[in-house]
């Protein structure tokens, strides 16, 4: 592999959405961000330079970052931020990975706008697993766009304890089109040619919404997800969840339809309140026909089609979607499943409450504060990182490794409330010692209405090994789990009043963050993280600290 190296400046920018000028934190003045391109095997350097007001880090999202823990980049777990008119070069190396990942801000809600591309192209000289595409068309990013400054929303959401405001719209590329009022120009159009086969990346980089994503007339075969190939299946409709990333093959009409064609995508929601009305955004599929001359633009006397969307809350069509996804499990790209377990964990995953601060207004239950918690703790980050402690050996004060392995007491987490919503503020880590293999189940509590959490964890991939509704069954359940073929991805939904179990091998020493990818849980608190240990090889030990690593 050879060494890519990229330049990334934090600098504020002017945009214009929803006719409502904003200026917004940027990288290089570009919204979405710039791509990131490598292959398979490359060396990455990132320079980030910080040119604004705000601390800043950026998080490369599915990289493994194997040893290289200290360019993962989320704000007081790896590293200090990035301080006004400091630099850190991000260095990494893509290790087995091929298609598509993205990276975005990972401190306060600046990922907003902080985010772009990550495209890994297989090594040269070697072939994707599928038909290959006559050609890849740029990346398909989700987003949201806020009228208002989305730092003072998160500040409204942790104060008041309440649920912040919902986005003004939903983006493609950071266009919300022509279903917003004052948008038909800031359209996504996705220009194509007849008969042809695309390669299309997909990636959610919503805050806070999973989204139905479908083109109209047109169908979507699915080839890889969050940079691991798949068993190809054809759909007209995906889901795809924030922080995942999902490639698909478009395969457009032979022959030079006379009509456009819209895709939507709007959210995917069991509790979203109100109605679903201006919350679709559009971007239209626009045929090129090479052969005629008049036929280069969007033509607005043609007939445009629209897709249709399964009804907002369809858990089944979700459900339906996500058990069709398989690993290959091909001698080239083997499905590398723990077979055997070393330690088993029980999580719970949802929202809780804390009592509401004295002086304080709180929209929670009975006037308590809004939390979410993991296993009843709700992480606090440090005023320092912690890998920098685990890696100095200090501890003391900064956090305790003694996240607890089960809940605090079982109760039916899909039935009435239970009363042991009690959520605990800390910083505790979960230890594993080098290469245990884990076998994580994941229960959705229910506590205020089911909500499917989005969990993503860093450095690593993962098998989903098993999903189910209701209450997970460690008799009979685990009889049912997939060893063969299960997928393999960072980031997986908690199904809303279900569980999940993923398995993975800890065979990357670091501290490493897990969390809800819907930003206003991982605010509130649904995230935490675990301490994977050095092996006793050099080859297995975390690398030492760049010399460069901002300070807090
Ligand atoms: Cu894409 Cu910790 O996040």
């Amino acid at each position: 592999g050879i060494t890519r190296h990229y330049d990334f400046n934090i600098q504020m920018a002017n945009v214009t959405r929803l006719c409502a000028t904003k200026s917004i934190v940027t990288v290089n003045g570009q919204f979405p961000g710039p791509e990131l391109i490598a292959r398979e095997g490359d060396r990455v350097h990132v320079r980030v330079t910080n040119h604004v007001a705000h601390n800043m880090s950026i998080h490369w999202h599915g990289i493994r970052q194997m040893r290289t823990g200290w360019a993962d980049g989320p704000a007081y777990v790896t590293q200090c931020p990035i301080q006004k008119g400091q630099t850190y070069v991000y260095k990494f190396t893509i290790t087995a990975q091929r298609g598509t990942l993205w990276w975005h801000a990972h401190i306060s809600w600046f990922r907003s706008t902080v985010y772009g591309a990550i495209v890994i192209l297989p090594k040269l000289g070697v072939p994707y697993p599928f038909p290959a595409p006559h050609k890849e068309l740029t990346p398909v990013i989700f987003g949201e766009w806020w009228l208002s400054d989305t730092e003072a929303i998160v500040s409204t959401a942790l104060k008041v304890g309440g649920a912040p405001n919902i986005s003004d719209a939903f983006t493609i590329n950071g266009l919300p089109g022509p279903l917003y009022n004052c948008s038909a120009k800031d359209t996504f159009k996705l220009k194509v040619e007849p008969g042809k086969t695309y390669l299309l990346r997909l990636i959610n980089a919503a805050l806070n919404d999973e989204l139905f994503f479908s083109v109209a007339n047109h169908t979507l075969t699915v080839v890889e997800v969050d940079a691991v190939y798949v068993m190809p299946f054809t759909v007209r409709t995906l889901v795809i969840s924030p922080g995942q990333t999902t490639n698909v093959l478009l395969a457009t009409k032979p022959a030079y339809p006379r009509a456009n064609f819209y895709m939507f995508a709007r959210p995917y929601s069991t509790i979203r309140p109100g109605t679903f009305d201006n919350s679709t955004v559009a971007g239209i599929l626009e045929y090129h026909n090479p052969g005629s001359p008049s036929a280069s633009s969007f033509d607005k006397a043609l007939p445009i089609f629209k897709p249709m969307l399964p009804y907002f809350n369809d858990t089944n069509f979700v459900t339906n979607f996500t058990t069709k996804l398989r690993s290959l499990a091909t001698k080239q790209y083997p499905a590398a499943v723990p077979q055997s377990v070393d330690r088993r964990f029980f999580f719970t995953i949802g929202l809780g409450t804390l009592p509401c601060p004295k002086n304080m207004t709180c929209q929670g239950p009975n006037g308590t504060q809004f939390a979410a918690a993991v296993n009843n703790v709700s992480l606090v980050l440090p005023s320092m990182a912690l890998l920098q402690s685990h890696f100095t050996g200090l501890t003391s004060g900064v956090y305790a490794a003694n996240f607890p392995a089960m809940p605090l007491s079982p109760f039916n987490y899909t039935g009435t409330p239970p009363n042991n919503t009690h959520v605990a503020t800390g910083t505790k880590l979960l230890a594993l010692s080098f290469n245990t293999s884990v076998e994580l189940v994941m229960q959705d509590t229910s506590i205020l209405g089911i909500e499917s959490h989005p969990l993503h964890l860093h450095g690593f991939n993962f098998f989903v090994v098993g999903q189910g509704f209701g209450n997970y069954d460690a008799v009979n359940d685990p009889d049912k789990f997939n060893l063969v073929d299960p997928v393999e991805r960072n980031t997986v939904g908690v199904p809303a009043g279900g569980w999940v179990a993923i398995r993975f091998l800890a065979d990357n020493p670091g501290v490493w963050f897990m969390h809800c990818h819907l930003e206003v849980h991982t605010t509130w608190g649904l995230r935490m993280a675990w301490q994977v240990q050095d092996g006793s090889k050099p080859s297995q030990k975390l690398l030492p600290p760049p010399s460069d690593m901002p300070k807090c």
